[in-house]
């Protein structure tokens, strides 16, 4: 299985897309309507966003809301699910990081 997006035209079901963009950390990913913020970032061929407190990168594991493992802030809500939050065009993402004490790239 593949995280990309199928384009609508090639799709056999027919289906239309509504094209959204969003920024993580001020870089634009274009996605669709339906996708999950996880999706939007997958599709783009990107696979983690934040570091673990080890420093190890960390995007999403379970896919199902349960490991906390794809934390984002979202329009300044920290602590967002990527793999649970339906993206939104507009959507202002920030990457969060447990890593020797940083939060929101910003170091202590
Ligand atoms: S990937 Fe596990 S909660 Fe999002």
């Amino acid at each position: 299985m593949s995280p990309r997006l199928v384009p609508a035209g090639s799709d056999p079901a027919g289906r239309r897309d509504r094209p959204l963009t969003i920024t993580v950390d001020g870089d634009p990913y274009t996605g669709v309507a339906g996708q999950t913020l996880a999706g939007v970032l997958l599709a783009a061929g990107r696979t983690s966003w934040r570091q673990a407190p080890s420093g190890a990168p960390r995007g999403v594991f379970c896919g199902i809301g349960v490991c906390f493992d794809c934390l984002v802030t979202v329009n300044d809500e920290r602590d967002v699910r990527a793999c649970r939050r339906r993206a939104r065009d507009g959507d202002a993402v920030t990457t969060q990081s447990r890593a020797t004490g940083e939060r929101d790239g910003q170091r202590p």
